[in-house]
């Protein structure tokens, strides 16, 4: 098949594997499939400081080889070689990673691996894990999809999606998190009876989240309205929670148990 040099070389960049031009194909030269990601990979320019966290401490904190360069056969992580016999939690879109710094400190013994495409909010976290010395968590820095196809079934005790994105146009809804092509790995990478949380400050997102999650082997544990109206005895507010608050919108905690199989 000829290869088609990209028209739109800026569209091309947000897709998750974009070293080369795409073919006619669903997949890219490296086996990996065509994944649209329409977020941001990078923000402003980063401080020396950041940049030198991100040079010195990211390699450590990897979880293991997750994107398809360095593991094309898609073979499993392994967990317990990275938190031994601890419970591993996962938080999808961890943004300046105030929350999964917050989790690791008060949880010292589970490991959480969070997941984030977006650099700038990769340095902060790491910033974060110096100034708090943590050693119980790991970092994917990318997409949270990548990281799902090397997790192995039913790994994950605990996952949190904290105020994903909102695509609140309704032609973008099909890109929101709580979607087939997320729920579907979700589902088989945490354990049967897992807790997986979900905080949005939109409607339209609590909406299609309690329609969505369920269709995946989940169900809603609500029982009365303080349940989704009061964040979890453990919560800290993240940077996007305080700018909905600033905002005037209103936070919805919504908690789901993973079906037992
Ligand atoms: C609205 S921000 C919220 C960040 C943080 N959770 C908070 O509450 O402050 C949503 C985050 O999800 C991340 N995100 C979007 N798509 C993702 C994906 N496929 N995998 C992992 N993270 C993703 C974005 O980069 C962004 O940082």
């Amino acid at each position: 098949m000829p290869q088609i040099a990209p028209k739109h070389p800026r569209r091309l960049q947000r897709r998750t594997h974009m070293a080369m031009p795409r073919v006619m194909n669903d997949r890219h030269p490296s086996g990996a499939p065509w994944r649209n990601f329409y977020g941001r990979f990078k923000g402003k320019t980063l401080r020396a400081s950041q940049e030198r966290y991100l040079d010195e401490d990211l390699a450590k904190l990897s979880p293991g080889p997750v994107n398809w360069d360095d593991n094309p056969d898609r073979t499993p992580l392994e967990l317990g070689a990275l938190f031994g016999k601890r419970d591993v939690w996962l938080e999808i879109g961890f943004g300046g990673g105030e929350h999964l710094v917050h989790q690791a400190q008060t949880y010292p013994d589970v490991g959480i691996i969070g997941a984030e495409p977006f650099i700038n909010g990769v340095a902060m976290l790491l910033g974060k894990v110096r100034e708090a010395g943590l050693e119980n968590l790991a970092i994917h820095p990318g997409d949270a999809r990548d990281l799902f196809d090397v997790l192995p079934d039913h790994s994950i005790s605990k996952g949190f999606l904290l105020y994903p994105d909102p695509w609140p146009k309704k032609r973008h809804h099909r890109r929101r998190f709580v979607t087939p092509e997320h729920l579907e790995p979700l589902a088989r990478v945490l354990k049967p009876g897992a807790e997986f949380r979900v905080a949005t400050d939109i409607p339209d997102y609590v909406r299609q989240t309690l329609t969505q999650v369920p269709r995946h082997g989940f169900t809603w544990v609500a029982e009365k309205c303080s349940d989704w109206r009061e964040p979890w005895h453990d919560w800290t507010r993240t940077r996007y929670e305080k700018k909905a608050l600033r905002e005037g919108r209103t936070p919805h905690y919504l908690t789901f148990r993973r079906d037992q199989a």
